[in-house]
């Protein structure tokens, strides 16, 4: 594949590495940004070729570059995703996007306007057992899908700036959409902020969607168990993705209810067999850098997945509302 996009990586944290690790190896890094000296002399000599700067606006003014990636903390995220769009340059924006969906309105109009990709960095997306349970529910092979729910609970990294619907949530809640394929009606969560007054750390959020599918996913950092789970209910078939599980990360279940021949009205289970398909080892980081390649070099749909982020803030802020007590 000829390399005709640049890529400047822009934060260089926890989680700016990664990012910068895969740019490199797809090669197309070409800057390096960070407002710390100490992070920026340290990747300088990990990747010698790429370019360092604390300038975000040095990044832009080179014509050479096609895209940013922003790993930046979260409030950053809509002031530089809009500058870099502005400054024509395709942006990969680690998740969320935006803290309000108005701020990601404005950021997929300006895209669409310039004709710019504007990928939010929701990884599970990337991920082979996501596609599986993608798969499973639009083939038919769980039968109608009643509900899913998503686990996302560990006594883990407590932080203090985002809380667990925002930090986690926006995880399982890219999947229960990409998985649906619609947004909720009803939007309700209930939590509470045990470590840091005013940062929820447990959280419940209950979904309804027009067709009638509910979603629920239990957020939280206060948890005795590492879980990292989404299961689908089918009305002939239920599927778990395990993201803890090392090789059956996608399992199912061939159970389900069935109505008793003998007696109308009475439900009766039936259990049968429990399978795991092989899912590829790819790292789904590697598939979504990989992805926003191709959408800078005009492949796939760049509109539907700017949208899609839309949708997450947009139901993310439902989300908080509802948290926060005021009205939808
Ligand atoms: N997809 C995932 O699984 C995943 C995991 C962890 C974090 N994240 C996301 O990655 C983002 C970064 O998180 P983190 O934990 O790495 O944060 P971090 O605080 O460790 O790193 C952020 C970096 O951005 C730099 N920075 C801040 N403002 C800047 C600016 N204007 N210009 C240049 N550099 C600037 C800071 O100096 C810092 O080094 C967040 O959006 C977070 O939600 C995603």
């Amino acid at each position: 594949m000829e390399a005709v996009s640049r890529v400047a990586v822009v934060g260089l944290g926890y989680w700016g590495p990664n990012l910068a690790r895969n740019f490199d190896e797809l090669g197309e890094l070409a800057w390096l940004c960070d407002l710390d000296d100490g992070l920026r002399s340290r990747f300088a000599e990990r990747y010698p070729h790429a370019r360092t700067t604390a300038d975000f606006a040095e990044v832009l003014a080179d014509d050479d570059v096609d895209g940013v990636v922003l790993s930046t903390p979260v409030p950053t995220h809509y002031p530089l995703a809009k500058q870099a769009l502005q400054a024509g340059k395709h942006v990969l924006v680690e998740k969320p996007p935006a803290m309000h969906a108005a701020e990601a309105e404005e950021l997929v109009a300006i895209a669409e306007e310039r004709e710019l990709v504007l990928m939010p960095g929701h990884l599970l997306l990337y991920h082979p057992a996501v596609h599986k349970l993608k798969e499973l529910v639009d083939s038919g092979e769980l039968g109608e899908v009643l509900c899913v729910y998503g686990n996302r609970q560990n006594l883990g990294k407590i932080r203090k700036d985002e809380n667990a619907l925002w930090s986690l949530g926006v995880h399982d809640l890219s999947v229960i959409l990409y998985l649906l394929d619609e947004e909720p009606t009803e939007a309700i969560a209930h939590g509470r902020d045990f470590l840091t007054q005013g940062v929820e750390d447990v959280v419940f959020c209950y979904l309804r969607f027009p067709s009638g599918k509910i979603a629920h996913m239990h957020l939280s950092w206060l948890d005795p168990n590492k879980m990292r789970k989404i299961t689908v209910v089918g009305r002939d078939k239920m599927a778990v993705f395990d993201d803890m599980e090392l090789e059956h990360k996608v399992t199912i279940y061939d159970k389900a209810p069935e109505s008793a021949p003998t007696s109308y009205g009475e439900w009766r289970t039936r259990t049968g067999d429990r399978f795991s398909p092989k899912i590829p080892n790819d790292e789904p980081l590697k598939l979504e850098c990989q992805a926003f390649v191709a959408l800078m070099r005009g492949e796939g749909d760049a509109r539907a997945t700017a949208r899609d982020g839309l949708a997450v803030v947009r139901t993310l802020e439902q989300l908080q509302g509802s948290l926060a007590g005021v009205p939808a």
